[in-house]
């Protein structure tokens, strides 16, 4: 004959068997094993049959019990299973996006840096340039001695250069202007040379709205047989008409390089008719053509060097140069 708490442990296991959710889970299990429950009560009873009897009635109440607490634990992983299943349908996300037939593609473009860096090297290649390139960490003899910058000089301070903790201290460094590339050209050929060399550049800048403390610059130099002044300013009279079209000019001032002589700093003009310094330029410096072993009896040169998100800040009348590198997709989608 069965006990009574056979009987509802028999209609437990079936509860638990079509329980639809943990909560009805948790109703049986307490109904069933809790403080105030059918085998707890039938546990309590247990002390009120003979000695000889209770053993055996020990045994089947306790299998009873394992009973119900492996349908508890089978309907748990059940319902849990299926309950993150369920979960995961419905936190899917669809990652497959169909545009509506009439949404136009927009495709991907370059930075309006790369693409006026792109253009400056078309520029000068049609000029009969070719494009070289160096290191972004340098030496101090690239960055500085062999451009006739000797590390007693004042002009050294003057680039706010940010240096590499490695060797000996000051010796290596980002390199703060791209002429250390006309270093490692002349070292490697012989002229005539006539190349440009673009790349990222490095100062110990505060950011505003018109300096970053990385940004890029662009190298000219010409080395060759009988070369002026005079084929410098053209060269960048030349450079700016085609980069600019017609309406932009450019001028000449006096100034200081260390391994330019005579030197000058180029403007170009706004339309509001103010200028806007554009770089440096002049005649390559006899030391810095002996630094290379060319003969500067021999050989003159002309070197130039500017800022090539100033330029495209210029082309595209952008108020912050900071703009460029905040990498905001709506102001990038507009060039
Ligand atoms: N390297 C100089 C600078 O960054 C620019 C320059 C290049 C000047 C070539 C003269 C000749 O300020």
């Amino acid at each position: 004959m069965m006990e009574g708490y056979e009987q509802a442990a028999a209609d437990a296991a079936e509860r638990l068997a079509s329980a639809a959710d943990l909560d009805a889970v948790a109703d049986v299990e307490r109904e069933m094993l809790g403080r105030r429950s059918t085998f707890t009560e039938a546990k309590r009873r247990l002390g009120d049959l003979d000695p000889g009897e209770r053993a055996a009635a020990g045994r089947r109440l306790n299998a009873a019990r394992e009973r119900v607490e492996a349908s508890v634990a089978a309907a748990r992983a059940r319902l849990s299973a299926s309950g993150r299943a369920d979960r995961y349908a419905a936190e899917r996300l669809d990652l497959t996006e169909r545009l509506p037939r009439t949404t136009v593609l927009r495709r991907g473009h370059f930075h309006p840096v790369t693409q006026a860096r792109d253009r400056l090297e078309d520029v000068f290649v049609g000029m009969g340039y070719t494009v070289a390139e160096g290191p972004e960490v340098e030496s101090a003899w690239y960055n500085f001695e062999a451009l006739n910058i000797p590390d007693w000089h004042p002009a050294r301070g003057s680039f706010d250069t940010i240096f590499v903790n490695l060797g000996e201290s000051e010796e290596v460094m980002l390199r703060s202007h791209t002429s250390p590339v006309q270093i490692r050209v002349m070292e490697n050929r012989k002229p005539p040379i006539y190349i440009v060399a673009p790349g990222r550049t490095f100062r110990a800048d505060t950011a505003d709205a018109t300096h970053l403390p990385a940004f890029n610059q662009i190298e000219g130099l010409a080395v060759d047989r009988n070369i002026t002044m005079g084929d410098l300013a053209g060269t960048i009279d030349e450079f700016v008409r085609a980069f600019f079209g017609g309406e932009v000019k450019s001028r000449l001032r006096p100034s200081y390089f260390p391994f330019t002589e005579p030197s000058a700093e180029f403007d170009i003009s706004r339309p509001d008719g103010s200028w806007l310094e554009l770089g440096g330029c002049g005649m390559v410096h006899p030391n810095v053509l002996s630094n290379c072993g060319i003969d500067p009896e021999e050989w003159q040169g002309f070197a130039f060097g500017f800022g090539i998100d100033r330029l495209a800040v210029m082309r595209h009348e952008i108020d912050d140069i900071r703009e460029f590198v905040n990498n905001d997709v709506r102001f990038l989608s507009q060039f």
